[in-house]
């Protein structure tokens, strides 16, 4: 978390801090993973915001639920404080009042499942807070929904939020709503939590409600709207997919802008972290996992699948190849059709065409794989190692069973079981040795 520095005081700024909700069930999501686990882009959505928040505010304090371990430890390093009784958002915000006692600087509310609010947002939230006692963000989403909806006066400010449930057919009518963001003192925001009453609807304390209650101190509250696109809230699968949709558009975006050929870019996916170099080429249905980096000049052909792996310059992967975690693909290295390889280091210039599984495995640089190569790295106990040198070739549908080496230059015959290591320049040949029989073939077959 950034540390208040010079330049902040310089501008003007206190010290902030962000209050993030996150023990909610997401009854609306039925689903046993605590709502704000549940990722977009391969990143759970809380640490979508906290990466975003953590650009923007001095501290942060999180709010879960009880027996929410995940959340607890997806926070960290942030301090979690435990709601053990789900009352409701303002009751959730007010959990947080112990942790920032004497705490004299801003305090934002942030929501768990509003998780793609951009920094430069928060600053403007932060920065709003200069003309008015209380902000909050706003939008005017296409479908409202059912959102809060914000009420203001003749002169445009805003002096109360009406929640969905108890709106009437007129206040649902309003386009601006409640993103569920806002920032104001810590010390008049805790006030104001502790003032709020559950008569509503839900029978739940609504953080929303301080707006009413700020308004009625003649505080100025003041809405800074933002894009839809940003301040959408995640309740349902449907909307998690939508937030998963603008996160993939905004991706594929950055992908190109940053030098690389997306085929059908519609149709590819990818993670919150995938590092792309230039002049990559992505063909149609490519799926990026968490922790993939792509360096200059590489293809990756149709349907392939890569998580947790390293291509080097120049290599070409796929169509329907699957590089798993722990895999590093040298520079100029060929991996065909229906490769899979785990753990596996395949050197510079190596090439694995066709239909292989490589795992625990490293190989040396120019080595050949041939067509239908096994290593058996798993005896059903243990998983082993299976070195194979530079140079080496391996004939078409080999079982390399490890632990065990093959050494440089060394070719392997078509067909082989391995099982001992093959010295460097060595020819290993382990199959059964073939039997002709001239005429045996047509004899006793009717014609
Ligand atoms: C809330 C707002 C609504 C706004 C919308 C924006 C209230 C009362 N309503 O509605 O005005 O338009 O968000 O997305 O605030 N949470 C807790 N403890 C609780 C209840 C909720 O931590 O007791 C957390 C949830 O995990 C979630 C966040 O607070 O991250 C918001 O709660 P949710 O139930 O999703 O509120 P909405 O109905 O979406
Ligand atoms: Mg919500």
């Amino acid at each position: 978390m950034r540390r208040p520095g010079r330049a902040d005081y310089a501008e003007g700024m206190t010290s902030a801090a962000a209050i993030i909700l996150a023990a909610g069930l997401g009854t609306r999501m039925r689903s046993s993973l605590p709502k704000v686990m549940h990722p977009i882009a391969g990143r759970p959505m809380l640490n979508h915001l906290l990466a975003s928040a953590q650009q923007v505010f001095d501290r942060a304090v999180i709010v879960t639920g009880p027996d929410m371990p995940q959340v607890e430890k997806a926070a960290a390093p942030h301090p979690t404080v435990v709601q053990a009784d789900r009352l409701g958002t303002a009751h959730a915000a007010l959990q947080a009042a112990p942790a920032l006692a004497g705490f004299a600087g801003d305090a934002a509310v942030l929501y768990g499942d509003c998780p793609l609010i951009t920094p430069a947002t928060m600053r403007r939230l932060r920065e709003a807070r200069a003309g008015a006692g209380l902000v909050l963000l706003a939008m005017r989403p296409a479908d409202p929904g059912r959102y809060g909806r914000l009420v203001q006066d003749a002169t445009g400010a805003v002096t109360r939020i009406v929640e969905w449930a108890d709106a009437t057919e007129a206040e649902r009518a309003i386009g601006l709503c409640n993103a569920g963001v806002l920032c104001a003192p810590a010390p008049d925001l805790f006030r104001w939590l502790r003032a709020v009453r559950n008569d509503n609807a839900k029978g739940e304390y609504y953080l929303t409600d301080i707006v009413a209650l700020a308004h009625a101190e003649g505080v100025h509250v003041a809405a800074v709207e933002a894009e839809e696109a940003e301040l959408r809230g995640v309740n349902s699968r449907v909307e998690l997919a939508e937030a998963e949709a603008e996160v993939q558009r905004a991706l594929r975006r950055a992908a190109m802008e940053g030098g690389a050929t997306l085929i059908q870019p519609e149709s590819v996916v990818f993670a919150w972290d995938t590092a792309l170099g230039r002049d990559v080429t992505i063909g149609p249905s490519v799926v990026f996992g968490p922790g993939v980096t792509v360096e200059d000049g590489v293809e990756i052909r149709a349907f392939s699948h890569l998580e947790g792996c390293v291509v080097r310059q120049g290599a070409v992967i796929g169509p329907f190849a699957r590089l798993r975690p722990g895999t590093r693909i040298g520079a100029g290295a060929h991996v065909g059709n229906f490769v899979e390889l785990k753990a596996a280091v395949l050197g510079e210039g190596a090439k694995a065409n066709h239909l292989s599984y490589l795992g625990d495995a490293a190989i040396g640089a120019g080595a050949n794989i041939g067509a239908g190569t096994i290593t058996c790295n798993y005896d059903g106990v243990a998983k082993h190692r299976t070195e194979i040198g530079a140079g080496a070739f391996i004939g078409s549908d080999t079982a390399l069973v490890a632990p065990v080496r093959i050494g440089a230059r060394a070719l392997v015959g078509a067909g082989s079981v391995i099982t001992e290591d093959v010295p460097d320049d060595a020819l290993a040949i382990a199959r059964g040795r073939q039997a002709t029989k001239p005429g045996r073939g047509v004899k006793g077959r009717k014609g």
